[in-house]
């Protein structure tokens, strides 16, 4: 059995292409091609250089010394950080321009939620000269100032979305509207690996590079190419997925997914999908999903921009109900306190998302000997007002 997507784009029994008509033919388009042009040689030489001259790979695996003797086992950081706009996003958002310009797509929309995504994409956009439009929740315009400034000085329209809870679920409803009404020369870079099949798989192979390079640099470090466990944050699950991609089929590595449990699980203010959710579809996959005893959508909520939705992708749901991952949900004080110690310890500061993972070794225990790469999703500057309001710094 395999924890990878199969030929009908599904997961165990979730995933899939539950789309409107209208979005069958772009959907189908890509489906139809994305795997013989991602084997494209042409591709992979101008997305392996994009990669290594543009986005500043191979990110370093780095041993956190303080705090693994904090905790009394071995962390290694694997540091996405410092990726080119600081974050893992940027992986995928190459990827997808360079797929973009393949399929001859000339206008590119996005949805983004903490930002990360939208200046990835405003960011390749940029590079190649093609128009961008991206969609962004109300609210985290206003939590996440700083990089709405930098989409629009990448040249980037930033258009809010003013529905539900104004934050990523409904920017993504908006991106969807719009490819609806602009089917032909449209394409839409979604961030994570969530939507209809095939983007969860595509963009989990877009952002495996980050697994790729854990296998090698363990090796030169500790002489194993797997680690004992490999930690994430997960939104909808982009940078977990790239993170895990090449130990899913490997039951040796423990695969944990941390999910934002905001002012706690059953507080009624949460983003903690594993917890909380049902199956049900939402943005074109079958996955679990928070939702009312009739199905609605429940507005999720975390103190971060990146982990505040009601979903997760289709690969973790799977890893969720087949037991083969295991599920921690962290509060919004204890990212923030991690994200704290983190800075203190080994001074780096990093974004909420990220100290969300961070902040497991407080309750759960390792071993002295393990081996626990946690991927760091990105850096703090976007959050720093965040940080600053919450500990009066
Ligand atoms: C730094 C960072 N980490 C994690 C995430 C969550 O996304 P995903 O679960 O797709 O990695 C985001 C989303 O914006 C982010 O900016």
């Amino acid at each position: 059995m395999s924890y990878q997507v199969d030929e009908k784009g599904y997961y165990g029994d979730f995933g899939g292409a539950y789309i409107p008509e209208m979005l069958y033919p772009n959907v189908e388009e890509l489906r139809r091609q994305y795997l013989d042009i991602m084997k494209e040689e042409s591709f992979q030489k101008e997305f392996k250089e994009l990669l290594r001259d543009y986005v500043g790979r191979p990110t370093p695996l780095y041993y956190a010394e303080r705090f693994s003797k904090k905790y009394g086992t071995k962390v290694y950081l694997k540091r996405e950080d410092l990726c080119h706009t600081g974050a893992h996003k940027i992986n995928n958002t190459v990827g997808q321009i360079l797929m973009a310009k393949r399929l001859g797509k000339n206008r590119i929309i996005a949805e983004t939620g903490a930002g990360q995504h939208g200046v990835a994409t405003a960011t390749v956009c940029a590079l190649m000269g093609i128009e961008c439009i991206v969609y962004m929740g109300e609210i985290d315009i206003d939590r996440q100032a700083p990089n709405v400034a930098r989409m629009k000085m990448l040249g980037a329209t930033v258009i809010p979305a003013k529905s539900g809870s104004r934050t990523l679920k409904d920017a993504t409803n908006e991106a969807i509207r719009d490819w609806i009404n602009n089917p032909v020369d449209t394409h839409y870079i979604i961030g994570s690996v969530v939507g209809p099949h095939p983007y969860p798989d595509m963009v989990a192979r877009f952002q495996a590079v980050i697994s790729e390079e854990i296998k090698v640099q363990l090796k030169e470090k500790e002489n194993r190419e797997n680690p004992d466990y490999v930690v994430a944050c997960v939104g909808g699950g982009s940078n977990a997925a790239g993170a895990y991609f090449h130990y899913l089929d490997t039951p040796e590595v423990g695969i944990i997914a941390v999910e934002a449990a905001g002012k706690g699980i059953d507080s009624g203010e949460s983003a903690a999908t594993s917890a909380l959710g049902k199956e049900g579809i939402i943005h074109g996959s079958k996955t679990l999903l928070m939702q009312s005893e009739d199905g609605q959508i429940t507005e999720p909520y975390s103190i971060s921009a990146g982990l505040d939705y009601p979903g997760v992708g289709p690969m973790h749901a799977n890893l969720f109900r087949s037991g083969r991952g295991e599920f921690i949900s962290i509060t919004d004080d204890a990212a923030m306190k991690a994200g704290l110690q983190l800075a203190k310890l080994e001074g780096i500061i990093p974004a909420i998302e990220s100290s969300h993972a961070l902040a497991i070794f407080e309750d759960r225990k390792f071993k002295e000997d393990d081996i626990v790469v946690v991927n760091l999703s990105g850096r703090g500057d976007k959050d720093l007002s965040t940080y600053i309001d919450y500990f009066q710094l």
